[in-house]
Formats: structure tokens, sequence, C-alpha cells
């Protein structure tokens, strides 16, 4: 996964540390809902395990976001990342309302972990993401760059919790 992005690089390296730790909290989902599931909740289709709705829905749509974003100076000089056409401002904002309703898969029974910390981890990804979805379509660079870097502090607060096993943080981000 060679993206050259700081923020994209840290995400690799916390969930290369999530798997070499024995520790990790369990992720399984609540029992209640594994269940053959009576009324409304039997309505889910949830056979993607987490780690395949991660890699193959959200990982992508996130990076439809953030390849579309930001600055890079290399020996050819600087230049930015950001769409320059409508069909990939469009797409970029594909991207972002994908992110944002992906983050309402995570909440699904069956799939959720019973814990209020994983709504507010997910919750905190569907604001960022919805911010970002509304930056594209204003097209404004300086605010879909911040709302990639909050859909980032996301996903990182979520996986320090429940891949690495760490005390959630508090302050201001969460
Ligand atoms: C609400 C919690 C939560 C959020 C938010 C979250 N993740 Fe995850 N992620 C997990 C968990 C739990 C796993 C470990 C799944 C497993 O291995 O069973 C994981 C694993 C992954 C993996 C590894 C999948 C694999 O192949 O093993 C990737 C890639 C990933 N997440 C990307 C992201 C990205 C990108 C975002 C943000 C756009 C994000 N995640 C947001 C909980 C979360």
């Amino acid at each position: 996964m060679i993206k050259g992005r700081t923020r994209v690089a840290l995400l690799a390296s916390a969930l290369i540390g999530g798997a070499l730790s024995g520790c990790a909290p369990s992720t399984e989902p609540q029992k209640e809902d594994t269940a053959p599931a009576a009324g409304a909740e039997g309505a889910y289709r949830t056979e993607l395990s987490m780690a395949e709705l991660m890699a193959h829905v959200l990982d992508h749509a996130a990076d439809g976001v953030w390849l579309n974003q930001g600055w890079v100076v290399d020996d050819k000089g600087e230049r930015e990342l950001f769409p320059t056409t409508e069909a990939g401002w469009l797409a970029a904002e594909n991207s972002a309302a994908t992110v944002a309703e992906t983050a309402n898969l995570l909440l699904l029974p069956g799939r959720r972990v019973d814990d209020e910390h994983w709504t507010d981890h997910a919750h905190a990804l569907h604001k960022a993401s919805l911010e970002a979805m509304k930056a594209a379509e204003a097209r404004d660079k300086q605010a879909f760059f911040d709302a990639g870097g909050a859909m980032y502090v996301a996903c990182r607060d979520c996986h320090q919790e429940y891949i690495l096993g760490e005390e959630p943080m508090s302050g201001p981000q969460r």
C-alpha cells in the first residue's frame, strides 16, 4: 500500500501494530444480534466480515477522498492533488458520500460492537465525511482537505481503541 501520504502510512502502521498485538479487545458483534433475528433486524445481510467491509468498501471509498486532496512537493515541483475537472470533483463527492453511508453500515445489528464508543467513532466518521461531501460539492479545497483530515482521525481513533486496545482519547477530537 504505497500512497506517499503521511496519514495513510500512519493508518497502515497502526493496523500492522494491531495485527501483532495479542491483547486487542474483542470486536465480536452483539450476541443477541447474531442469533436468528425476528422483525426488522432479520432484514440485514451482514456476511461481509468487519475486515472485508473495511478493506473492500470503506478503505476504497476513503481513498477516493484522500487521493484527491492536498499538496505535494516532488521533483516536478509543487502541485495540487485536488480534482481539476467537474467529473473529478463529482467523483470525490461520491466517495465522501459513500464513506458517510458506510459509517452507518458499521452500526448495523450483527456488525456493530455493543459499546457506546463504537457508535461515537462511527458518528465521528459520518460527520467528517458529510463535511467532505459538502466541501467537494462547494469545490472548497481547504474545507475538503480539513474534512479529509477529520475522517482520518475518526478511522485512527477507532483503530486505536478496537484494534490496538488503547484507551479512547479524550479532548476535542471526540
Ligand atoms: C467504528 C470503528 C472503526 C472505524 C470508524 C474505522 N474502522 Fe477500520 N477497522 C475497524 C476494526 C474493528 C478493524 C479490524 C477488523 C478485523 O480484522 O476483524 C478494522 C480494520 C481496518 C482495515 C484492515 C482490514 C483488513 O484487511 O484486515 C482497514 C484497511 C481499515 N480498517 C480502514 C479503515 C478506514 C480507511 C477507516 C476510515 C475511513 C476506518 N477503517 C474506520 C474499526 C473501524
